[in-house]
């Protein structure tokens, strides 16, 4: 069967311009440079990475809220790009998205109900008042809060209300963008339930965006890490989670904090050197390269390393995965360089960049 949602390929490129009166292009940002996933339905699928490294814009692309260089998204079997005007209308009911911040997203002048009851006309589903208590019960919010307005609640609140107006149209997939980031830690773990509550009651696709690992390691049943544009591993959760094999994925997690005070105390701390290059200029070959502990003379950084199957449904982007996962080759201290943008992503072995003031470490 197919998956809910298959991407293929997908990139996204900004250009650059320069110029005032004439507008020329001197390059382009790789937001999204050649990402592959398969969602299948009723499952969540959460994409991590960096600021900045093109997160939001794939979630954009697969709604076709930003439209793509290059590559296909299909969602149920059809061709998203291929639609448009009616058919594309209704097909967009069938995905939603939550935003990170939802008092900018919500609109301060309309009550909850009345921002309700337009979604659910829009695409000319039935509106009772029934619908509207019960999409309230849903979200965990008293009903009288249909005569409300968004500066009334707080942001918890906020955001059971910005996933009430994406369920109100009775979506497929939704498409939840940092949700919980703005959000006070304790009240965090309460939307998060919320939204895995709804998913198992409404048989929800998701995909969960966020930069914090923690985030996603509960809701997600495969996890995609994204450095750069590009998915660098992708596995079920808790193997991904447990055995991490990509270096980037390791330098991640091994900043999260364990709640078992042993596996605290043996934490090793994996500080990565250096900021994350530019997506106009990413570093040639291995994008990774330029920050990684365990680059090797061999292959970093004259071949760019391909998503493969390591382990059971378990992908990594990495030439020297095998190694590092089995001890045979060890971390060693980095020298930060940056990247030469003039040998851009697809020139030939990079020329190392000047060192840059940053400290080395690998640490505890
Ligand atoms: N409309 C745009 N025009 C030009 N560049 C853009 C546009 N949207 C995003 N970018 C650039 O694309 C890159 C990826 O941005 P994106 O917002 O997708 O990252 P992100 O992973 O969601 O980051 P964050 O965690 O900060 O939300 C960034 O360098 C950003 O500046
Ligand atoms: S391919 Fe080389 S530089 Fe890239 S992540 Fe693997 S070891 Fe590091
Ligand atoms: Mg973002």
């Amino acid at each position: 069967m197919n998956a809910l949602l298959e991407v293929d390929d997908l990139e996204v490129h900004f250009p650059i311009t320069q110029g005032v009166l004439v507008s020329r292009t001197v390059g382009h940002v790789r937001a999204v440079d050649g990402v592959s996933l398969r969602i299948p339905r009723g499952e969540t699928y959460g994409l991590v990475g960096e600021s900045g490294c093109g997160k939001s814009t794939l979630g954009r692309a697969v709604l076709k809220l930003t439209a793509p260089t290059a590559g296909s998204v299909r969602f149920d079997g059809t061709d998203v790009a291929s639609l448009s005007g009616e058919p594309l209308r209704r097909m967009r009911r069938r995905f939603q998205m939550v935003f990170q911040d939802p008092l900018s997203s919500l609109d301060p002048r309309q009550s909850v109900g009345s921002m309700l009851r337009e979604g659910m006309a829009a695409h000319g589903l039935p509106i009772t008042a029934e619908r509207l208590r019960g999409l309230m019960g849903a979200v965990g919010l008293p009903e009288a809060a249909l005569n409300r307005y968004p500066h009334e609640f707080s942001g918890g609140q906020r955001q059971r209300i910005g996933i009430a107006r994406a369920l109100c149209v009775e979506p497929d997939l939704v498409v939840a963008d940092e949700p919980v980031s703005a959000l006070d830690v304790s009240v965090q773990a309460q939307v998060l339930n919320l939204l895995r509550a709804l998913q198992r009651e409404l048989g929800l696709t998701y995909l969960v965006i966020a930069h914090d690992l923690a985030v996603v390691r509960h809701v997600s049943d495969r996890v995609g890490v994204m450095y750069l544009g590009s998915i660098v591993e992708e596995g079920p959760a808790a193997d991904l989670y447990a055995r991490p094999l990509h270096p980037y994925t390791r330098a991640l997690l091994s900043a999260v904090p364990q709640p078992d005070p042993a596996a605290e105390d043996a934490r090793e701390r994996i500080l990565l050197t250096g900021d994350l290059p530019s997506p106009a200029a990413p570093p040639p070959r291995c994008r990774f390269h330029t920050r990684c502990p365990w680059r090797q003379a061999d292959r970093c950084d004259t071949e760019r390393p391909v998503l493969r199957e390591i382990g059971p449904g378990h992908r990594v982007a990495c030439h020297h995965a095998e190694a590092i996962r089995d001890g045979r080759i060890a971390a060693h201290e980095v020298t930060p360089q940056a990247a030469d943008p003039a040998t851009g992503p697809d020139a030939g072995p990079d020329v190392p960049g000047p060192a840059l003031s940053v400290t080395d470490a690998i640490g505890r």
